[in-house]
C-alpha cells in the first residue's frame, strides 16, 4: 500500500475514534454536574489504567469505561491486529485465505480492534492487488457499551473514508453480529473459521475464559487462531488457550501504522486538563497518543494456534 494511502486511512480513523470518544463522553456525563464529572472520570481513569497495569479486568461498566479505552488503548490495539492480520496472510501467500469468505469468532471483542485490524488488513491486500474474502465477525463480549464504542467509531471511520481523494478501492464489508456465545456454527460451503482472542485474558476469570474458548473451539473448529496477549500473561494465555501446544510466534518484527494520533491527543488533552489529571506514569511522559508506543511490541505479544 502507498504510504500516503496509508497515512489518510490512519488520519480518517484517527478523527473517527476522536469524534466518538467525544460524543460518548458527553453523552455518559450529560446529567452529572462538574463535580460527579470529575469524580467519575478519576474512578474509570484508575480503574482502566491501574488494573491493566496490574493485568486484572477494569471496571468495563463503569459509564466512561468504552471512551476511555477508545482514546488510550484502541490505536495500538487496532495496529497490532492490523499487523497480525498482515503477518498470517504473508505466511499463506499473500491471501488471508484460499476460500470465499472468512468467519472469525472473536472473544472479548471489546470496541472491536480486530474487526479494524482485518479491514485495514483487506484493504491493503485490495490495495496490492490480492483478492479478500468476504469477511463475517461473530463478536462475544460481556460489555455492550464496549462493543457499542467501536460500533461507533466504525460508523464515523466507514463514512471519512468515502471523502478519502487517494483511497485506490472501496473500503470491504466486514459484517459482524452481536451474540451471546452462541455462534452458528452453520457457515456457507467454500467458508474457513477462525477463532480470535486479543487482550482478552483476566486471572480472576481464567477458569470461565478457558471453558468458554474450549466451548467455541469444540463448536467451530477453527483452522486457525489469533491470540495478543502482555506477555507477562503468557503463562495464562497458554493456559486458556484452546490450541494446545500448537501455539506460534507471528514475530512481528514493526507495526504498520507509526507516527502520532493528533486528534485523539487532543481530546484526551482537554479531559485530563479539565480534571486536572497528569498523565506521567513512572516517569514516562504520555501526553502523546501514538499508533506505536514505545512499550507496545515489546511488551505484547500476537500468537497464532493452528487448529
Ligand atoms: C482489554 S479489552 C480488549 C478488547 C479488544 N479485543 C481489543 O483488542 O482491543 C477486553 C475485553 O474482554 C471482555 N471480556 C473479558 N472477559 C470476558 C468474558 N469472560 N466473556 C466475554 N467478554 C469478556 C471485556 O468486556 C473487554 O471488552
Amino acid at each position: 500500500m502507498d504510504e500516503q494511502v496509508r497515512r489518510s486511512i490512519a488520519g480518517a480513523l484517527d478523527t473517527a475514534i476522536a469524534d466518538a470518544a467525544s460524543t460518548a463522553l458527553a453523552e455518559a456525563s450529560r446529567d452529572w454536574s462538574d463535580d460527579r464529572k470529575g469524580r467519575e472520570l478519576r474512578q474509570a481513569f484508575g480503574s482502566l489504567h491501574d488494573r491493566l497495569a496490574n493485568l486484572e479486568m477494569p471496571d468495563y461498566r463503569h459509564p466512561l469505561a468504552p471512551a476511555l479505552y477508545a482514546l488510550w488503548y484502541h490505536p495500538f490495539q487496532v495496529n497490532l491486529a492490523y499487523a497480525s492480520f498482515l503477518r498470517i496472510a504473508q505466511r499463506r501467500g499473500g491471501r488471508l485465505t484460499d476460500r470465499a469468505a472468512l468467519y472469525v469468532a472473536d472473544f472479548g471483542c471489546g470496541a472491536l480492534a480486530a474487526k479494524f485490524g482485518l479491514w485495514l488488513a483487506a484493504l491493503e491486500l485490495l490495495c496490492d492487488g490480492q483478492p479478500a474474502p468476504r469477511i463475517g465477525i461473530d463478536l462475544i463480549d460481556d460489555s455492550a457499551d464496549m462493543v457499542a464504542m467501536g460500533e461507533r467509531i466504525g460508523e464515523r471511520f466507514e463514512t471519512l473514508l468515502t471523502t478519502l481523494p487517494d483511497l485506490p478501492v472501496r473500503l470491504p464489508a466486514v459484517e459482524t453480529r452481536r451474540i451471546n456465545g452462541i455462534v452458528d456454527v452453520n457457515v456457507p460451503p467454500d467458508s474457513e473459521r477462525w477463532l480470535a482472542a486479543l487482550h482478552a485474558f483476566y486471572r480472576p476469570r481464567q477458569d470461565d475464559i478457558r471453558d468458554t474458548l474450549a466451548d467455541l473451539y469444540a463448536r467451530i473448529t477453527p483452522t486457525l487462531g489469533l491470540l495478543t496477549f502482555h506477555r507477562d500473561n503468557y503463562g495464562m494465555a497458554e493456559y486458556v488457550s484452546p490450541f494446545a501446544s500448537d501455539l506460534q510466534d507471528l514475530e512481528i518484527c514493526r507495526l504498520p501504522l507509526s507516527g502520532d494520533l493528533p486528534r485523539t491527543t487532543r481530546r484526551r488533552q482537554s479531559w485530563l486538563q479539565e480534571f486536572s489529571i497528569v498523565e506521567r506514569r513512572g516517569g514516562e511522559d504520555r501526553r502523546r497518543v501514538q499508533w506505536a508506543p514505545v512499550r507496545g511490541l515489546r511488551d505484547n505479544v500476537a500468537f497464532t494456534g493452528a487448529g
